[in-house]
């Protein structure tokens, strides 16, 4: 078999392997609960859209990075916008998982967070600075070097997220999410979150439990945030089957450059009956 054949059949696979799938619950618990009088009004995907590609998203990551301990990934990234807004100016237009959650935490306003794949915190203290009274909920492995940089684990995240002005509380849960995640849940059986991000295990399965595991605890009106659908193809795939496709949910994805990032703003308790099913 060629070459061209494998990359087919590995297409196909991804199309139609069995994926794990949310147990949804009754009652989900809406974002507007928490405002006076809910005069909350959830965004729609063109507003998080605006606000994710927006000047303002690049300059307030620009100044966030200033303010976390130095890694060459966050030079690259601080560079990368730099010069992009060197160039393009007030027409630049870019979005990453870490301006997309810029959005989604000066819209939403979390009193929540959950976040899987944490590593040096730096997604975690988007919402941290931005929220500084957001409860935080991570859960990682704290892979030794992930991506080539450490991974230093929970104590360290804790000093960035002080470095950035949080003052909420703090959980990070060490272990394999796909066993951790249900664990915690067990345990916490009202826990919910207004904004989610996933970013944990790459593998297709992996992202897939991940997803499965956390979509019943996304508030009604809160934003999910999963990276890299462009760098990893079949995390596309993964979220396509089990996010795109589900009328709870509508969805913005930008896959014009960098790693990819798409969100969900879940707009229904239980599946809607909306034009695009008429
Ligand atoms: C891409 S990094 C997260 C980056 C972070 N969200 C940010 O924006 O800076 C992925 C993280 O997921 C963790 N991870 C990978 N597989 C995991 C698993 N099965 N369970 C829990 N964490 C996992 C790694 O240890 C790593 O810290």
């Amino acid at each position: 078999m060629n070459l061209s054949s494998l990359v087919r059949l590995r297409r196909l696979w991804d199309r139609v392997r069995p994926l794990p799938r949310p147990v949804y619950l009754p009652n989900t618990p809406r974002v507007a609960d928490a405002f006076p009088e809910n005069v909350f009004r959830t965004p729609n995907t063109m507003t998080l859209a605006a606000a994710a590609l927006s000047e303002e998203a690049v300059c307030f990551m620009e100044e966030l990075i200033d303010r976390l301990t130095p890694s060459e990934e966050l030079a690259g990234q601080q560079a990368y916008y730099r010069l992009a807004r060197a160039q393009f100016g007030r027409h630049m237009r870019f979005a990453d998982l870490t301006t997309a959650l810029w959005a989604a935490s000066t819209l939403i306003r979390p009193s929540d967070y959950l976040e899987i794949g944490v590593r040096r915190g730096r997604s975690a203290c988007v919402v941290g600075a931005t929220n500084p009274e957001c409860a935080i909920l991570g859960f990682d492995l704290w892979l030794p070097d992930y991506a080539g940089v450490p991974n230093p684990g929970p104590g360290f995240v804790r000093s960035e997220l002080e470095g950035v002005g949080h003052q909420g509380s703090v959980e990070l849960v060490s272990g394999d999410s796909r066993e951790s995640v249900p664990a915690y849940f067990a345990e916490h059986p009202d826990a919910f979150s207004d904004i989610i991000t996933v970013d944990g295990d790459h593998t297709a399965l992996g992202a897939a439990t991940d997803l499965a595991n956390v979509l019943p605890r996304l508030k009604v009106g809160g934003v999910l945030l999963f990276d890299d659908i462009v760098q990893r193809p079949a995390l596309r795939g993964v979220w396509e089957r089990l996010v795109k496709r589900d009328s709870r949910y509508v969805t913005w994805e930008y896959t014009d450059a960098g790693d990819g990032v798409a969100a969900a703003i879940r707009i229904g308790d239980r599946p809607m009956l909306h034009w695009r099913d008429q």
